[in-house]
């Protein structure tokens, strides 16, 4: 395998060199290195790193007693970051022997020999066998297989990111039925629909470990999901998480949605609105998706670490901040579209909705994206008086 070293944050990392064939996937290579997934790893350097400061306020304990596993770690650079920009301990494992090679380099060149350790275990037994404070877990596509052991290990913070948006979000409507054990709706909002279904899985999973869950950051990128989620442990704290657990039904004619809340509920198939039949998705995740105070702490860290993509992860964490508590988003183009009217600039038909009395925000899901409290009908209206 010839190797080529690269920089990210303050990290450097030896990653095999791809062949100049643009249809070679970062998948095929010896170890697995994506050049793409920087943002996501710049973010998760500065969530982990508020989170580790939230912990260790709380709790009598040095930095270096924090335990953090990167169970997926192909070169090792998601955890290596974490040792060594964050300080806390982190257990880098893969499966993979090239893998864990790579790896134990990786450590040496960081001088991370102190911070880091190696580990070649199927990252389901290692999760089994041992507890972490915070869990990453980064797989090929979905981490359903591996969100049992991950339940079991995490103590403070499990952080998941999922690649397989199409099962997630109802292009792939069977396959995400079998992972997840809930029924997606392919709408114009399903990136929300697969992060609300990986949420609800999440939750259930922890439920059957007594363990609670806090969103404090999730987003969505084009092609993959990734949440940061509090975990406490307490059977009365997972029942209190699963009462935001619940079902979503919503209206294929006329674009009406109605959560609701519970495993085990009455929802009428009728539309209130136009009288067509609803199609209900869920178990699906209806609580909040991210804790604002979180994302002002994120944004800190951002700010004063070396990040590539700063600016970009800088803008989607004010985003999510500032999206309101409401499942599911609309899209401006859509509904312009089903009334036959141009679509004008978002931010000024967000403050109509607001002068008429509504609360409304954008969303970092898309740019013509927003949520609000007003009801569709009530939507349009606007739309239509611009
Ligand atoms: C998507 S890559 C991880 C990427 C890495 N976290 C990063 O940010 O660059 C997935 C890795 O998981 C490893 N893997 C797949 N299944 C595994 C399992 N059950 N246990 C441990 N490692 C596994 C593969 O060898 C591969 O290196
Ligand atoms: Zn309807």
């Amino acid at each position: 395998m010839t190797l080529k070293t690269i920089m990210e944050g303050t990290t450097e990392v030896s990653v095999p060199v791809p062949p100049r064939d643009a249809a070679f996937p970062p998948s095929a290579a010896p170890v697995f290195y994506n050049p793409e997934m920087e943002l996501n790893r710049d973010i998760n350097v500065a969530a982990t790193a508020a989170f580790v400061d939230r912990l260790l306020g709380k709790r009598d304990m040095q930095r270096e007693e924090v335990r953090y596993v990167d169970a997926f770690s192909a070169s090792g650079i998601r955890g290596l970051r974490v040792a060594g920009e964050v300080g806390i301990h982190a257990t880098l494992n893969d499966w993979s022997q090239e893998a864990f090679e790579l790896i134990q380099q990786n450590i040496k060149l960081n001088g991370l020999e102190e911070k880091a350790e190696g580990c070649r275990k199927n990252a389901n037994v290692l999760l089994h066998e041992q507890r972490f404070h915070i869990v990453d877990i980064d797989p090929f596509g979905t981490p359903s297989p591996f969100l049992d052991a991950a339940s079991s290990s995490v103590m403070n913070l499990l952080s998941v990111t999922a690649t397989d948006t199409a099962p997630l979000c109802g292009a792939h409507l069977n396959s995400g039925i079998r992972k997840y054990a809930a029924v997606p709706l392919n709408t114009e909002f399903h990136s929300e629909m697969g992060m609300r279904v990986l949420l609800g899985a999440c939750a259930r999973e922890l439920a059957k470990h007594e363990k609670s869950m806090d969103p404090l950051l999730s987003h969505v990128t084009r092609h993959y999901v990734r949440s940061y989620l509090a975990v406490r442990q307490g059977a009365k704290q997972a029942d209190r998480t699963l009462k935001s657990v619940g079902f979503l039904a919503h209206c294929p004619k006329c674009g009406f949605r109605q959560p609701v809340e519970g495993l085990a509920v009455h929802i009428d198939r009728e539309c209130p609105v136009c009288g067509a039949g609803t199609n209900i998705a869920g178990p699906l995740w209806l609580g909040p998706l991210r804790e604002p105070a979180f994302c002002n702490e994120v944004l800190v860290e951002m700010e004063k670490r070396p990040l590539r993509t700063k600016e970009k992860a800088m803008k989607i964490i004010s985003f999510c901040r500032d999206e309101l508590d409401i499942p599911m988003f609309y899209d401006q183009h859509v509904i312009c579209k089903e009334l036959g009217v141009s679509a004008t600039g978002i931010e000024g038909f967000l403050e109509a909705l607001r002068a008429n009395g509504f609360e409304a925000s954008r969303t970092h899901f898309s740019g013509t994206s927003f949520k609000t409290d007003a009801t569709l009908p009530e939507i349009k209206e606007i739309i239509r008086s611009l």
